[in-house]
């Protein structure tokens, strides 16, 4: 247990590993899925490595989707890795392995695998670019490459709130300053291309909540205000924000739920080749 909790510490990630965020992630996974899946299935016997699994929140998906594909999937988390192997085996799921690997340093032979499929990490990572060399030599020549990520910049919303858009910012430096770059789904198709990609396919996959499907509400709740407020203590403590104007903005944010508002939101989803 104490060598669980050693090893997650030694890495920072923005958003904790807390039970609440365990949950978020998979309430995000599966309100996402169709939007951010749509085009991603794998053919039967292809090798896939999910990068940075997390608590297994896509991977079932990804599971789910394509049966006959075998999925390894790595995090650099043991904690979030036992969740995952949990969640798999709670749905039956066979067809997914997993291991512990950091993403800079990847203990598989080079071209292991068909494709590889990677949501939600870049933006953690200081060196997003090295990671992607570093993942490319361990795909097969006209292997595939997946990333989603989303971009906190994309954000806006009726009723604007100047409160709101500080907060979202707070949680935007709080990421830079742990190396990571929350606005980073402007940026994968150059650092794909950088990488040595080719064939490079950026689409932009946006949420829209408004009084015309309600349901989409929930989303901005338990997904994007969720987040914001996940970092509340943090950034009070690093002086990024005061109470006072965390929680003004915090009200703001779910002022656009209600009846009137309106919010919206954009991910990134960059397909690409290795030749
Ligand atoms: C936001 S979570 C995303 C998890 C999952 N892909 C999802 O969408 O639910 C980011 C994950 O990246 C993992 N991570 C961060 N740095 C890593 C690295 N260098 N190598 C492997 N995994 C890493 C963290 O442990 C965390 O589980």
């Amino acid at each position: 247990m104490s060598d669980t909790i050693m090893k997650d510490n030694s890495h920072p990630y923005v958003h904790g590993h807390s039970d609440r965020e365990s949950e978020r992630l998979h309430f995000q996974a599966s309100k996402l899925a169709e939007l951010l899946h749509d085009g991603t299935r794998y053919p039967p016997k292809s090798r896939v490595l999910e990068a940075a699994c997390g608590v297994g929140a896509q991977t079932l998906i990804l599971a789910q989707n394509s049966p006959g594909a075998e999925f390894l999937s790595v995090d650099i988390s043991y904690g979030s890795l036992a969740q995952a192997k949990d969640r798999v085996l709670q749905e039956g799921i066979t067809n997914v392995t997993f291991h512990q690997a950091d993403v800079y340093d990847l203990p598989f032979k080079p071209e292991t695998f068909d494709h590889i499929f990677i949501c939600f990490l870049l933006e953690h990572l200081a060196d997003p670019l090295l990671a992607l060399i570093s993942l490319k030599g361990i795909l097969r020549p006209h292997g595939t490459i997946t990333i989603i990520e989303g971009d906190h910049g994309s954000a806006f919303f009726h009723p604007d709130s100047p409160e709101a858009h500080r907060i979202i910012d707070c949680l935007v430096q709080l990421q830079r300053q742990g190396g990571g770059n929350a606005l980073i789904g402007r940026e994968l198709g150059h650092l794909m291309t950088d990488a040595g990609f080719t064939d490079v396919t950026v689409s932009p996959r946006q949420v829209y909540a408004d009084q015309s499907r309600p349901e989409s509400f929930d989303g901005v709740k338990k997904i994007f205000i969720a987040m914001v407020e996940g970092v509340c203590r943090q950034a009070i403590e690093e002086g990024l924000a005061d109470k006072e104007m965390w929680e003004k903005g915090i009200r703001d944010l779910y002022r656009t739920t209600e009846q009137d508002g309106s919010f919206c939101y954009t991910f990134f989803k960059a397909v690409g080749r290795k030749e």
